[in-house]
């Protein structure tokens, strides 16, 4: 693999917490565990972990999604920022160089979608051999105050501003799934009406939309660039380094043009 190829992979909450929690529950062994798969990875890489029961049910509590709250959005970027430690601190000791990268400090969005994001420290971190780490946050909002940034919305955002060459998603399930809980290989534009159906919030507090949402996103990536992205299971042993090495596990997301 060429070394300046960008991989971008993100970590759902549903792997490194208990989303059923209805406050911040790690799962350390399984945060230990993807770090050290992480750590055999030789290329660039930005990791965005989701906020699992250190951001959802804050948001909920709060009610953040419909209204301004000072306490609310404090609260819950301290929470998620708690998990973040948590993560650059296992990556740290299994011989990552990561630092955090906290969206709070880096993002405005308008109206609950990315407005403008300052990336040229993560341009740096790269160049330098660090990896940036990132994680769904409240950011400041020009309309609203403040409002939820979902890591879903920040993988496809970064992917076109760092023009990224491998994006994986690595959350709770096998893939994207059918009625019959199997994988759908892949999809696209050309396939979506048939398979939206399927395709639901989280089964547990997820306040950007779960699976749905983060298809959504992926298909909009796959209009604006020629990527492909993985969603697969990082919740097995094994995932996240075949996904590292170039294996392409789960349910591919592309444009009709490269399908
Ligand atoms: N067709 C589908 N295939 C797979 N999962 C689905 C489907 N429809 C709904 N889901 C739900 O979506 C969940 C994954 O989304 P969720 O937002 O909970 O996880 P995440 O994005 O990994 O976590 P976080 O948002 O905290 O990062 C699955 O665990 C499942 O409950
Ligand atoms: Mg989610």
């Amino acid at each position: 693999m060429d070394k300046n190829n960008i991989t971008i992979l993100k970590i759902g909450g549903s792997v490194i917490t208990d989303k059923s929690a209805d406050d911040g529950a790690a799962r350390v062994s399984k945060i230990e565990r993807i770090a050290g798969e992480i750590s055999g990875f030789e290329g660039k890489l930005i990791i965005v972990h989701g906020a699992g029961s250190f951001g959802h049910p804050q948001v909920k509590r709060f009610g953040l999604t419909g209204k301004f709250d000072h306490i609310g959005s404090i609260i819950t970027h301290m929470s998620v920022r708690e998990l973040n430690t948590m993560v650059v601190e296992a990556l740290n000791f299994a011989g990552v160089n990561a630092l955090p990268v906290h969206p709070m400090a880096c993002v405005v969005s308008k109206n609950g979608r990315i407005k403008s994001m300052f990336t040229e420290q993560i341009g740096e971190m790269l160049a330098n051999g660090f990896v940036p780490v990132l994680h769904g946050d409240m950011v400041m909002d020009s309309e609203l105050g403040t409002s939820v940034l979902s890591g879903d919305q920040i993988v496809p955002y970064l992917a076109i501003q760092m023009k990224a060459s491998r994006i994986g998603i690595g959350s709770a399930e096998e893939g994207v799934l059918n009625n019959k809980g199997e994988v759908i290989p892949s999809i696209s534009n050309s396939n979506f009406d048939q398979i939206k159906e399927y395709l639901g919030g989280s089964s547990n507090t997820d306040v950007t939309g779960g699976m749905l949402g983060k298809v959504l996103e992926l298909l909009k990536l796959s209009e604006q660039s020629n990527s492909t992205s993985y969603i697969f299971n990082a919740g097995n042993a094994g995932n996240i380094s075949d996904f590292l090495k170039g294996k392409n596990i789960g349910t591919a997301i592309s444009g009709d043009r490269t399908i």
